[in-house]
Parts: structure tokens; sequence; C-alpha cells
């Protein structure tokens, strides 16, 4: 298995975007988007225009996740902005299909996320259809939570459902409360795609991080 390491800019200086994704880019595999819309979680981040101006700006693959309402109307503008993956929250949409395909058809790699109280089986109907199941390690909306050790279950059960798909390559992302101190226990679990927020921004070497992170990761599954 491959691990991915993904930052996450919410917690780095929205001021200076274009110096902090430079910290990360050559050693990471994708810059993880945050959108939150002050609706589906309490917190806003960007609008669609500088969004847009991050996906196209920048020098790795954009991971877009998008905790907002109707992701039916929204994805596809994530996904037609260039975005490499676009991941959504069943929670948010009643349209599961509809997203799938309107990002798909947009030319992105599809992510489905949940939510720590929706299970696994809930959305593994969908795992055929997608690239990516997103198990959040935290309530989404801020960054620098704890990271929820209760959702390990959840990720060990999803990495067997997905083995039964193989061939079929679909990434188990985890996000919220990674670090140094957590990468090992989801990576057991069965994580093979790992977004760092503030273990990344607030430390004084965000690459080093990174690389600290990967190699971390990569102890377990090897
Ligand atoms: C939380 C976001 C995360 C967040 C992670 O709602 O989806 O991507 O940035 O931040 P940390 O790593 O600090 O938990
Ligand atoms: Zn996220």
């Amino acid at each position: 298995m491959n691990t991915h390491i993904c930052p996450s800019i919410l917690n780095a200086n929205f001021d200076d975007l274009e110096n902090e994704i430079l910290k990360i880019a050559d050693v990471s595999d994708y810059l993880h988007l945050d959108i939150m819309d002050n609706k589906f979680v309490p917190n806003f981040t960007f609008d669609f225009a500088r969004a847009e101006k991050i996906i196209a700006n920048s020098p790795i693959s954009v991971d877009s996740h998008l905790m907002v309402l109707e992701p039916e109307i929204w994805a596809p503008k994530y996904a037609a902005a260039g975005s490499a993956s676009v991941t959504f929250h069943f929670e948010a949409t009643k349209h599961i299909n509809q997203t799938i395909e309107a990002i798909r058809s947009n030319g992105s790699k599809v992510g489905l996320a949940i939510k720590p109280n929706t299970s696994l089986e809930e959305v593994i109907d969908y795992l055929p259809a997608i690239d990516m199941l997103l198990i959040m390690t935290v309530e989404p909306g801020f960054g620098g939570q704890s990271f929820m050790e209760d959702q390990m279950p959840k990720v060990h059960r999803s990495r067997q459902a997905i083995a039964k798909l193989a061939p079929k390559e679909i990434l188990l992302q985890v996000d919220g409360g990674i670090s140094d101190q957590t990468i090992q226990t989801a990576a057991r679990a069965g994580a093979d795609c790992f977004v760092a927020g503030s273990a990344v921004y607030k430390s004084t070497d965000p690459k080093q991080m990174v690389i600290n992170l990967r190699n971390l990761a990569q102890d377990i599954v090897n």
C-alpha cells in the first residue's frame, strides 16, 4: 500500500498561502483544501472564487474536502476548477449518486466522507462508485482538535470492505487530529491516506513534519 500525505492548509497563514503551500509541496501527495460554508459546519473558510484561485495556482494536486450543504451544486464546480479529487459529505445531501456522477463527469476523482456518528454500513453500497472513503477522526469544522481513536474500528472495517473490492483501488483517508503521535494508530487500523493540518503548520519545520509522518505511516504498512 502506498502512503499518501495530504497537508491541510486550514491552520496555515491564509494571508500568505502561496508560500505556505510551497513549504510542503515537494514532499506531499495532495494539498487538502477544506471548504466550509458556515451551514453544514459552524465555520467558513474560502468562497468559491478564492478556492478556484488556490486550485489553479497550486503546484501540487488538490484534494478538495467540501463541508458544505448541497454538494450536488458545489462539487461539480470544484471538479471543473481542477481539483484532482472532490470529497463531499454523505450527511450533506440526499443526492449521493447524482453528486458522484457530477464530480466524475467534471474530471475529478470522487471522495465520500462520513462524520464520526455515521456508520460505515450507511455508505458501504457506494464504495464501488468512489475513489476514496474519508473517515473523519474529529467532528468536521475546525482544525486542532483531538484525534478520535474510537473511530479506528470503523477504519478497520472499511479496510476490509475495500479489500473485498480489489482490484479496484479505493483510498482510505483519515482527517482530524493526525500527528506524529496518532498517525501510526490510524495506519495500523488500515488508513493509507492521511490529512494533517495543525501537526504540519504548527510545526517549526512543516516540510520535515510531512517527511516524518510519511515515514511513521510507512513503517506500519511495511
Ligand atoms: C476539519 C478539517 C480538517 C482539518 C484537520 O474539519 O476537515 O482537514 O484541517 O486539521 P487537524 O489536522 O489540525 O485536525
Ligand atoms: Zn478536511
